[in-house]
């Protein structure tokens, strides 16, 4: 009686413990790669080893990318006879812990999906029931990062079921970046920050500017309709709980200049970077926009505030997000297909962000502008700005106080 009372108390430790490191993870919004967009369930343990080599032999694992991320697809069709998940046996011969071993040996981190219904979205065994025993076995396989979807689930609670996993995760004892993939269904911004580190706040992506296609009761959306869908979502995000605007399109189908608008409003919006292209063939465009580590890094700035819309016309619309050190992110994007031309005076609209109170200061006789894609200073804030932008192209600025 007396020990079993011990082990309870151990355990109630134990979780306790791993609670409060679960609070300290994803203090930056995650980076990694995600197998969906690009393969759907044709995934392998070929394509994992690749990922992983290409991360760090084309300088993605430099530039801050971090998580490979297997998605749906991985699972045979049936549990065992001990109702363990198993991984599909042609798909992966030597198994999951040898991949995440693999992933791991290159400095890396491994990521699995799941999902909290009877049946995964492609119909393979869900989670539904066995939480803790699959988190279990993720910890066993070592897994850094857990992808929690939300097909099948009949009407359950959201908030209940991602606790009830988020509970299993920290019971199985090992850090995990937990990732609420309940598409903004039962508004997990509202929720998300107890239960897990990021949530998808729309249905799935599609590779395209702005266009919005039905599935009946879904849709999927190009990324304007996502950001303008979910744009007011700011004050929930922060270190450790993000708005998840879904892994990334870029190097997927649109052009160059889209895809640096997508990257960068993604690292404005403080959205997780997980690209979704095949790294293994992308263009030297695409490599050169994904690793642009002044675009990464405004991503990552430690005080994680979401950025906003400061103005926007038909033909032009400026984002701003406050960075540490009293500097900006400031990006003007050329919603059009025509070449812009740009005049900008500072001081006519002054930047100033009802959220966090902070503003272009006039105490200060002006900003640098450094021009984070051409890697250049472009003058100062104190005359006007005057550039040319090309159709769907952004110029993405870090305005630095002049002290
Ligand atoms: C849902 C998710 C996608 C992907 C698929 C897998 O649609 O939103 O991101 O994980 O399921 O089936």
């Amino acid at each position: 009686m007396r020990k079993s009372f011990l082990l309870l108390i151990m355990i109630a430790f134990s979780i306790c413990a791993n609670a409060q490191k679960a609070k300290k993870m994803a203090l930056t919004p995650p980076m990694g790669w995600n197998s969906w967009n690009t393969f759907g369930t044709d995934i392998n343990e070929q394509l994992v080893m690749q990922t992983a080599d290409a991360f760090v032999e084309l300088g993605l694992k430099d530039a801050g990318y971090e998580y490979i991320v297997l998605d749906d697809g991985w699972m045979a069709k049936e549990r065992d006879e001990n109702n363990n998940l198993v991984p599909d046996p042609k798909k992966f011969p030597g198994g999951i812990k040898s991949i995440v071993d693999y992933v791991h040996s290159k400095g890396l981190k491994f990521g699995l999906y799941e999902c909290a219904g009877n049946q995964t979205c492609a119909g393979y065994p869900g989670s539904r029931g066995f939480e803790y025993q699959d988190a279990k076995l993720y910890a066993e396989w070592g897994i850094d990062f857990l992808k929690y979807d939300w097909c099948n689930t009949e009407n359950i609670n959201a908030k209940g079921a991602y606790q009830t996993m988020r509970d299993a995760l920290y019971a199985a004892g090992r850090p995990i970046v937990f990732s609420i993939c309940e598409w903004g269904d039962n508004e997990p911004w509202k929720w998300g920050e107890e239960m897990g580190h990021l949530w998808r706040v729309t249905g799935d992506i599609t590779n395209c500017w702005d266009c919005e296609v039905g599935h009946g009761n879904w849709s999927s959306r190009g990324i304007w309709p996502i950001i303008n869908l979910r744009k007011d979502l700011r004050k929930y995000a922060g270190p450790g709980h993000w708005n998840d605007l879904d892994m990334m399109e870029v190097g997927n189908g649109m052009t160059d200049s889209e895809d640096r608008v997508h990257l960068a409003m993604w690292s404005l919006l403080t959205s997780p970077l997980i690209l979704g292209n095949d790294l293994r063939t992308m263009s030297g465009e695409t490599l050169k926009t994904i690793e642009n580590k002044n675009v990464i890094a405004v991503n990552q700035d430690v005080l994680g505030i979401q950025a906003y819309c400061h103005l926007k016309s038909p033909d032009l619309e400026i984002w701003v997000k406050p960075l540490a050190n009293e500097e900006w992110a400031v990006a003007f994007v050329n919603m059009s297909k025509e070449e812009l031309q740009l005049s900008y005076d500072w001081w006519k609209h002054p930047i100033n962000d009802q959220l966090t109170h902070k503003q272009l200061e006039k105490k200060y006789k002006s900003y640098s502008m450094y021009d984070l894609y051409a890697s250049k200073n472009i003058g100062l804030t104190n005359k006007n700005l005057e550039s040319k932008i090309k159709g769907h192209d952004v110029l993405l600025l870090k305005l630095s106080p002049q002290k």
